[in-house]
Order: C-alpha cells, then sequence, then structure tokens
C-alpha cells in the first residue's frame, strides 16, 4: 500500500548542553518521522530528554548553555536544522507549532485573550486589524470556545482552566501549522477536562491533516490519542512503532518495565513507574546499554557495547535496541 511521506522527519538529532557537571548530550541520536494526520508519542521517565527534544524542533534549546550539534530536521522537506533564524521564524508557529507543558502560564494576564490570540496570527499574516481579529474569532471557534465574539474582550482570570487550555490551542493552531507538538498539555487539568481537550486535538486532527507530537507521562493518554510512540531513555529512543504493538508485544526490557508499572484502575497508584534504581545521569552514562544498570536480563556484553537495534519480523517498522533480541527473529535496522 501506498504510504504518504512523513511531514516532518528527524534524523540523529543530538543536543548538547552545558551543565555544571560539564557537557551532557540531552538528546543523543534521536530519529523518528510522522505523517500527516499521524500522531506520535514520547514517552520516558523524567529527565529522559523529551521536552529538550520538543524544544530541539523549534531551534527553541535553553541559550547559550544548549546547543543542537548534530543530524537533520526535515520539516515539509526543509532541514530546519540549515534555515537561517529569519527563515526559522516562519517556520516556528507557522508550519511547526507547540503547545507547553504549563500552557496556563503561557496566556499574559494583562491583555485580552483577543489581542493575544490576534498577536500571533499576525506573526504569520499581514492584514489590517478587524481582517485579524475575524481570524482570531475563528481560531476560537475551532477549538470550540462558545461565543468567541464575546469571548475575545476577556482576561485570562475570566476564564477557566480548560477554557484557558483552549485558548492557547488556538494561538497555537491559529497558523494552521503542520505539525504540533503538545508537551504534557493537559496535566493541569482535571480529568474530565483533560479527555474532552484530547478529544478537541483528536477532531481537529481529523479535520485539518494536522501531525501531533505528543509528550506525555500517561500511557493511558498513549493508548487514546497515539498511533505510534517512541521510549526515550537516557536521551534515546530504545523502542518506537505503533502503539498496540507496543502494548501487545513490547520488545525492550525498558518498555516492559514501564508498562508493568502502569497500575490499573484495582491497583495502587504508587506503582507508577516504579522501577527498581535511579535513570544513568548524563555526565555519567554507562559505556554499553544505557538500561543495564536496571535490568534483569543483563548479560556482560551489554556492559561493554551499546546495543544495535533492531527491527521486528511483523514487517512494522517497530524497532528496539537490545542485545536480548541478537539470536531471535528480530534483525539488524538498515536505518
Ligand atoms: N536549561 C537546562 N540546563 C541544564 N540542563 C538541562 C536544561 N534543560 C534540560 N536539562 C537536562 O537535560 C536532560 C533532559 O531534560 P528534559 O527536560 O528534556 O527531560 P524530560 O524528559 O522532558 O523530563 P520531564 O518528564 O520531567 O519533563 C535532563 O537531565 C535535564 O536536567
Ligand atoms: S541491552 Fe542488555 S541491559 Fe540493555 S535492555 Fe537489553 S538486555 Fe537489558
Ligand atoms: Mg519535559
Amino acid at each position: 500500500m501506498h504510504q504518504v511521506a512523513p511531514v516532518i522527519e528527524v534524523q540523529n538529532l543530538e543536543t548538547r548542553i552545558d551543565t555544571k557537571m560539564g557537557p551532557i548530550k540531552a538528546v543523543d541520536g534521536v530519529s523518528f518521522s510522522v505523517r500527516p494526520g499521524e500522531t506520535l508519542g514520547i514517552v520516558g521517565e523524567s529527565g529522559s530528554g523529551k521536552s529538550v527534544t520538543a524544544l530541539s524542533l523549534l531551534r527553541l534549546v535553553p541559550k547559550p548553555a544548549a546547543k543542537i550539534v548534530g543530524g537533520a530536521i526535515i520539516l515539509d522537506g526543509e532541514d530546519i536544522l540549515t534555515v537561517s533564524e529569519t527563515r526559522m521564524r516562519d517556520i516556528r508557529g507557522g508550519k511547526i507549532s507547540m503547545i507547553l507543558q504549563d500552557p496556563q502560564t503561557s496566556l499574559n494576564p494583562v491583555f485580552t485573550i483577543g489581542s493575544q490570540v490576534v498577536e500571533a496570527i499576525a506573526t504569520h499574516l499581514k492584514a489590517a486589524q478587524r481582517e485579524l481579529l475575524n481570524r482570531a474569532v475563528e481560531a476560537l471557534r475551532h477549538v470550540r470556545v462558545a461565543d468567541p465574539k464575546r469571548r475575545v474582550e476577556d482576561y485570562p482570570h475570566q476564564m477557566s482552566g480548560g477554557m484557558k487550555q483552549r485558548v492557547v490551542g488556538a494561538i497555537a493552531l491559529g497558523s494552521n501549522p503542520k505539525v504540533l507538538i503538545a508537551d504534557e498539555p493537559t496535566t493541569a487539568l482535571d480529568v474530565t477536562i483533560q479527555a474532552q481537550y484530547l478529544q478537541l486535538l483528536k477532531d481537529i486532527q481529523a479535520e485539518t491533516g494536522l501531525a501531533i507530537i505528543f509528550i506525555t507521562h500517561d500511557f493511558g493518554v498513549v493508548a487514546r490519542m497515539c498511533d505510534h510512540v517512541a521510549v526515550m531513555y537516557a536521551g534515546r529512543v530504545v523502542e518506537q512503532g505503533p502503539v498496540q504493538e507496543i502494548f501487545s508485544n513490547p520488545a525492550h526490557p525498558y518498555t516492559k518495565a514501564l508498562l508493568s508499572s502502569v497500575p490499573s484502575v484495582e491497583e495502587d497508584v504508587e506503582r507508577l513507574y516504579s522501577i527498581r534504581g535511579q535513570p544513568p545521569a548524563f555526565w555519567d552514562m554507562p559505556k554499553g546499554c544505557r538500561f543495564a544498570p536496571r535490568c534483569d536480563q543483563a548479560m556482560s556484553k551489554c556492559e561493554a557495547d551499546y546495543p544495535p537495534t533492531y527491527e521486528s519480523p511483523a514487517g512494522t517498522q517497530h524497532c528496539a535496541s537490545c542485545w536480548a533480541l541478537e539470536d531471535t527473529e528480530w534483525t539488524p535496522s538498515r536505518s
């Protein structure tokens, strides 16, 4: 079957950060791609490099400490790591947009909702004020803000958390981007509002063919939202593939441990991500497999060399980097 080309393709991305403990590779050879209308989930414990990956996609890594030092990010056919900062300003918020980890703080309390949505649209569209305001009303209608003509006059404090979240969505989607990055966009919301917001993003995706990169700790959210998932550990993707495959047939011991520590309804919530031990420090990375100190299946070669990436015999582009796959039906990855 002919498949649509990816709208974004990340190849061997490397981002270095100078920290007090020395330089670290917070993102260390990350590759993935997303097609129009698809959602990729990025999961992993705290500190695994999810947010630095997301910021790298916008070339917004914290300056001057962080720098993208390797790889390519092909967005809609253009390697955005090679374009000028002026061009990047057009791309950012234009073709690729982001909803931040704590969206509510990204609204300015002293300006009306309307002026904030107008400002975002005006960055990418030269038009008269009246036209910009009409567009802002449409953007708010698109994220199902009721009575948007009146709500543009409101200030953020006059809105509920769920409504503010939608306004942040309107700002991110106002320029009709091809790719939306959402970094834990629902953690500040209660469960019902969270579910409504996720459904809204899915509806907008179905209407527009938006590609979404969804960063989360929550496998429930992954199951509901994502088509594919990439599991990050200590700056690297250790396993990725279609969501159903990762859930039903996880290959990497880290993915298995994450999935078995997701609480079911009857279980104690405290078990969430309760894998023994801690992830390694970035300035003191194990030479071989980074998960080896915590892995029940570790062998001597695991400590000596980083494992190659293997592809599943299912032919579904399900891959994992683990020595335990060496003498199985899995085959060394060609990419
Ligand atoms: N501005 C910064 N200065 C120094 N180190 C940083 C900075 N930002 C991130 N890091 C480090 O980079 C690594 C990856 O961080 P990142 O924020 O990407 O993790 P994360 O996977 O998003 O975690 P969380 O789930 O907690 O959001 C961590 O070790 C973090 O301490
Ligand atoms: S490579 Fe070895 S240590 Fe790493 S996850 Fe696989 S079995 Fe465990
Ligand atoms: Mg983060």
